[in-house]
């Protein structure tokens, strides 16, 4: 998105509008789309070039929405919107030089397209920028209620996004649908709330529930789990199963521990007792090696035939 500067009649002379070729004016260049987190600082910057060393800077504005939120004359700054900031350019002369306005904590309402113009000695340009405001959603929340026809309903819910996002219900990795459609609502700071509710029918007992959040592009931002388990399960769990889960699962550990002691302690003893011989017979075997073996084999061998 680059626009060739205009001439300025009153600061050029009249000539050179004949003879100059469009790329002898400055011209700047935005990046068509900026990303700004909410709550943090955004920057919008604009780079200005021109083939002259000697070409020079002497009006910045920025306009968003036909208002003015920057405006900066010689080196000082005349108009200022509550929320942005002037950083001074990366040089005032030259051939490239990058223009900046600076927001110290985006919000919702920063979001949309901006119009920078920059006046120089050698005349004027003009492009734009879009800034894009996103804010990450919340780990969604799960709450359970009990719906008249004797079933359940799981409430999903998360706020604090921007663009607006979705909820997704699942059980594993199948995706569930959710009734009535999930629910959107925009606080006044322009953040997104999503809700959405699960309808859960008895004989899904074993189900592990989750609920996702996506933000506006698809990308998933947070999961939560929710097991679901039938009243009568909860309760056989904690008061019969309880004791049983402990022995089920302590009865095999102590077998198994008992089991890699007693290996240890046999591969320990057998060290023991190698060492043990290797030690009492090594000094014997070495001091008489040479002469009982020669003995032995000159006897047994004189013996045998
Ligand atoms: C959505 O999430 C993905 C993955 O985390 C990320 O790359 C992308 O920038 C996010 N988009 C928005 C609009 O937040």
């Amino acid at each position: 998105m680059a626009s060739i500067c205009i001439l300025l009649i009153l600061t050029v002379p009249v000539i050179s509008i004949g003879n100059a070729a469009t790329e002898d004016f400055p011209n700047v260049k935005c990046k068509k789309e900026t990303l700004g987190l909410y709550g943090r600082e955004s920057l919008l910057e604009c780079v200005v070039e021109t083939p002259y060393d000697d070409t020079t800077i002497r009006w910045i504005t920025w306009i968003k929405a036909s208002r003015i939120v920057l405006d900066v004359v010689d080196k000082k700054v005349i108009a200022q919107e509550p929320g942005y900031w002037y950083d001074p350019p990366s040089s005032w002369t030259g051939r490239r030089m990058t223009v900046y306005l600076r927001i110290n904590k985006t919000e919702v309402k920063h979001g949309g397209p901006y119009e920078v113009k920059v006046l120089t000695d050698r005349g004027h340009c003009t492009d734009s920028t879009t800034l894009q405001v996103t804010a990450k959603y919340q780990k969604p929340t799960i709450t359970e209620a009990k719906n008249s026809n004797n079933g359940r309903t799981l409430v999903c819910e998360s706020g604090g996004g921007f663009p607006k996002g979705k909820l997704l219900w699942f059980d594993g990795h199948k995706e569930l649908i959710s009734s009535p459609p999930m629910e959107t609502n925009q606080s006044g700071n322009g953040l997104f709330h999503l809700r959405s509710m699960l309808t859960v029918g008895g004989g899904s007992s074993e189900a592990n529930y989750s609920c996702r959040v996506f933000n506006f592009s698809g990308g998933r931002e947070h999961e939560t789990h929710f097991p679901v388990l039938d009243s009568a399960e909860t309760q056989e769990l904690g008061q019969n199963e309880g004791p049983n889960l402990n022995t089920k699962i302590v009865a095999p550990l102590v077998v198994i521990g008992s089991l890699i002691v007693g290996l240890l302690l046999l591969i320990l003893y057998r060290r023991r007792s190698q060492m043990a011989r290797r030690q009492s017979t090594a000094p014997l075997m070495g001091g008489h090696l040479q002469v009982p073996t020669e003995d032995n084999g000159g006897v047994g061998a004189s013996h045998d035939p």
